[in-house]
C-alpha cells in the first residue's frame, strides 16, 4: 500500500496535467479557427459557407465536399490534406496551390496554424 499509494498520486497528476494541456491546446484551436476560419468555413459536416465544411479534412484529398463548386485549380490539384501539406497550405494559400479560390493570406504564426490544424484533427 505505501508503495502503491504514491504511484496512484503521481498517475493521477500525470492524467490530471494531461487533461488540462489538452483542454488548453483545444481552445487554442477553436480561438484560431473561429479568429481566422470561420467566417467561411465548418467543422460540420456537410455545412458549407464560402468555403467547404472542414469535417474529416485531415488525410483527405482536395475537392471531395459534395455540394461544393470548387475551383478547377483545386479539384484537380491532386494533393492529400495530410497535416503537412495543410501546415504549407495555410502558410501561403496561394502560393501552396496556385489559383485556388480561397481568398485568404494564410496563418503567419507557427504555434496558431498548429494550433489550427490539431483543432482540424479532432473534427472528423
Ligand atoms: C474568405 C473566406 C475563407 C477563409 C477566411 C478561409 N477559407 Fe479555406 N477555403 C475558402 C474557399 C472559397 C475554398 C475553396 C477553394 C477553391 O475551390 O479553390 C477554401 C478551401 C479550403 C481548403 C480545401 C478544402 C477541400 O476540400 O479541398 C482547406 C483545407 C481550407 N480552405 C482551410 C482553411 C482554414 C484552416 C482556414 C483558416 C485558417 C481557412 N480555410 C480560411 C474560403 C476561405
Amino acid at each position: 500500500m505505501r508503495i502503491v499509494f504514491p504511484a496512484a498520486v503521481a498517475a493521477c497528476l500525470v492524467v490530471l496535467a494531461f487533461g488540462s494541456f489538452a483542454a488548453r491546446a483545444d481552445e487554442a484551436g477553436e480561438k484560431a479557427f473561429k479568429k481566422n476560419c470561420a467566417t467561411c468555413h465548418t467543422i460540420e459536416a456537410g455545412k458549407n459557407r464560402v468555403g467547404p465544411s472542414l469535417h474529416g479534412i485531415i488525410g483527405r484529398p482536395a475537392g471531395q465536399v459534395a455540394g461544393f463548386k470548387y475551383s478547377d485549380a483545386n479539384a484537380k490539384s491532386g494533393v492529400v490534406f495530410d497535416e503537412k501539406f495543410l501546415d504549407t497550405y495555410l502558410t501561403d494559400p496561394k502560393a501552396a496551390m496556385p489559383g485556388n479560390k480561397m481568398v485568404f493570406n494564410g496563418v503567419k504564426n507557427e504555434q496558431e496554424r498548429k494550433a489550427v490544424i490539431e483543432y482540424l484533427k479532432a473534427a472528423k
